[in-house]
């Protein structure tokens, strides 16, 4: 008797073969979703590495194609692929370029679906709801094709979406993972210091992500790790901005505008007149609370000093408002 797991596995497996195929041999598959994939710049490697796949418009298409196959209803509905309403079961994908997600060892643990139009009424992205296999929080799109890279690398690249990690990867950059909008967490943190200590978050270039990198930094830095981060060009993310560049140059964009997060908020919380006391103080209480969290003594001693340097202020003053915040917290 298999487990509720492996079963569910084996309907994700054939659902994601189910919609390879409707991508690659199907009329509506080629000329609406490969055709959409091509627009976005994917080459069919690059489609066939990750296995990104279409469903199509039809209400129940890929249900009533597991149903004949044999597969039981009740891992379609489990998994989430199949929606049970009164009026009966529907695909949750229906009309969507997928992405399926691996969990670490590569198994198809959900999906998440694009829609290919720019109109505002459906959510851009639907995902799979979590289940038996899926737990969003623990999850991070890409780190089974990254795996290999960040340990040999010794560095992770934290990204926002599905195709921030496949533009990267495209490029060379295999070292990347994406969050999927999901606001970070601490396990998805834990799974990435399983592979390596170090961490540079490369979000969207507007103003939500510079917030989720201002709050990735805490994070990270709380579980003990390095991080640095990556500002993009206003309005760019990683998809985009790798688009009409080659991979020598964004890895030099990359290697020249990645800096910690001292100099990260200090470039972003320090305005134009640099040398407002007011703002210069705000700045330095922010970058405090950060080296706060920090678990190691040692690691908050090299920051410390870091800042006391660039801020020109006094070491003992800023291990004094540490000790401080730190007490309060314990
Ligand atoms: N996301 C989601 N549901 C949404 C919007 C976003 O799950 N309604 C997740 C997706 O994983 C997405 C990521 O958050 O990839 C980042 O969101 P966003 O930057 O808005 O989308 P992009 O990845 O840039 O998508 P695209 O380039 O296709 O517009
Ligand atoms: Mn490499
Ligand atoms: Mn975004
Ligand atoms: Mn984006
Ligand atoms: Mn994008």
């Amino acid at each position: 008797e298999k487990s509720e797991r492996e079963s569910m596995l084996i309907v994700t497996n054939y659902a994601e073969q189910f919609f390879v195929d409707q991508l690659l041999h199907t009329d509506e598959g080629k000329s609406v979703g490969l055709s959409y994939l091509h627009k976005r710049g994917l080459d069919l490697p690059t489609i066939e590495k990750f296995g990104l796949g279409y469903c199509p418009e039809k209400w129940d298409g890929l249900t009533q194609s597991a149903l004949s196959s044999g597969y039981k209803k009740e891992y379609l509905v489990k998994t989430g692929l199949t929606i049970e309403s009164e009026k009966g079961l529907f695909d949750r994908f229906r009309a969507r370029v997928i992405f399926p997600i691996r969990d670490i060892a590569g198994k198809i643990i959900a999906f998440g679906g694009r829609i290919m139009t720019n109109d505002k009424k459906s959510a851009k992205y639907l995902n799979s709801p979590e289940s038996e296999i899926y737990h969003k929080s623990r999850t991070l799109y890409g780190i089974y094709f990254a795996k290999k890279s960040i340990v040999q690398h010794n560095r992770c690249y934290l990204v926002e979406g599905y195709l921030d990690v496949i533009s990267f990867h495209r490029k060379g950059i295999e070292n990347t993972v994406a969050s999927s909008g999901t606001s970070l967490t601490i396990e998805q943190i834990r799974l990435i210091r399983r592979l390596t200590p170090n961490v540079t978050i490369i979000y969207d270039g507007d103003a939500a992500g510079i917030k989720a990198s201002l709050r990735g930094i805490d994070l990270v830095l709380e579980e003990g790790l390095n991080v640095r981060v990556v500002l993009l060009p206003d309005g760019e993310d990683p998809d985009s901005f790798s688009q009409s560049r080659s991979p020598q140059e964004l890895s030099d964009y990359i290697a020249q505008h990645e800096t910690d997060f001292i100099n990260f908020k200090t470039r972003l919380l320090l305005g134009q007149a640099g040398s407002d006391p007011i703002e210069k103080a705000r700045l330095i209480t922010d970058i405090v609370r950060s080296i706060s969290l920090i678990p190691d003594n040692i690691t908050r001693s090299v920051y410390i000093r870091e800042t006391a340097t660039q801020m020109q202020v006094e070491e003992s003053i800023l291990y004094n408002e540490i000790a401080r915040i730190r007490t309060g917290k314990n």
